[in-house]
C-alpha cells in the first residue's frame, strides 16, 4: 500500500496525544520553538482543512493541520490567511505519497469550501519550494512579509487566487492579531 490509497480522516477523529507523538517523531520534541508555532500561537486548527492518513493496518502515518492566521499590515490592519502545516509523515514512511495525498485532500476541501461560501483565503507555509511548488506555492508574493522569529525568507511560500489582492508588506501572526 502507498500513500495514494491511504485512508484519510478528519484530524479531529484522532486522539490529540497520538497526533502530538507523530509530530514529535517527524520534527523533534523541540518543534514548539519553531517560528511556525509562533505565527499561529493560541489558535485551534481548522477542522475542515486538517486531516490524518491511516495505512492499511489503520495505523496513523501522517497528518496535515491548517490554522487561521493574519497578515498585519504596517497600518495595523489584519488580513485573513490560512497557514498550512505542519505536514508530518512518520520518518520511516516518508516518500510513499502520504504527504502528497494529504495536500491534495486539503486543497480539495479548500476548493469545496470556497465554492460553498464564496470566500477564498490565500494559503501560506514555511517549507521547501521544491516540494510545495507543485501545488503553486511560491515566494513571489511573500518577499516583503515577515514572521515573528527566525526563518529563511525563500521558504516563506504562498498560493491562492486571492493573493493578488493581498498587502505587499506585513507581519504574520495569529488571527485576529492576538499574541496569546
Ligand atoms: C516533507 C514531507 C511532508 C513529504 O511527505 P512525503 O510523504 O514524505 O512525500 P511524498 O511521498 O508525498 O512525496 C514524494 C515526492 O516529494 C519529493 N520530496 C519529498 N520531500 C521533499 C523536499 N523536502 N524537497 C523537495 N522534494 C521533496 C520526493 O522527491 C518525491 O518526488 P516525486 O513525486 O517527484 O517522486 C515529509 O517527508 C515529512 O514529514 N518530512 C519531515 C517534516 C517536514 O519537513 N515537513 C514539511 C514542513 S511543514
Amino acid at each position: 500500500m502507498t500513500g495514494e490509497d491511504a485512508t484519510l480522516i478528519p484530524l479531529s477523529a484522532v486522539p490529540p496525544a497520538m497526533v502530538e507523538d507523530l509530530l514529535d517523531r517527524a520534527f523533534g520534541e523541540d518543534r514548539h520553538a519553531r517560528t511556525a508555532y509562533r505565527i499561529r500561537a493560541g489558535m485551534e486548527a481548522l477542522d475542515a482543512l486538517s486531516f490524518a492518513a491511516l495505512d492499511a493496518e489503520e495505523m496513523l502515518v501522517a497528518t496535515i493541520q491548517c490554522w487561521p492566521i493574519a497578515l498585519v499590515t504596517p497600518e495595523g490592519n489584519s488580513v485573513p490567511l490560512v497557514m498550512v502545516g505542519p505536514v508530518a509523515v512518520l520518518p520511516e514512511r516518508q516518500g510513499e505519497g502520504f504527504g502528497k495525498g494529504l495536500m491534495a485532500a486539503m486543497l480539495d476541501a479548500d476548493a469545496r469550501l470556497a465554492k460553498e461560501t464564496g470566500a477564498s483565503f490565500p494559503q501560506v507555509l514555511i517549507g521547501d519550494a521544491d516540494y510545495y511548488g507543485r501545488w503553486g506555492f511560491t515566494d513571489a508574493h511573500t518577499r516583503s512579509w515577515r514572521c515573528p522569529g527566525p526563518y529563511d525568507q525563500e521558504r516563506l511560500l504562498a498560493r491562492g487566487a486571492a493573493l493578488a489582492a493581498m498587502p505587499h508588506e506585513g507581519m504574520l501572526g495569529p488571527w485576529p492579531g492576538s499574541t496569546s
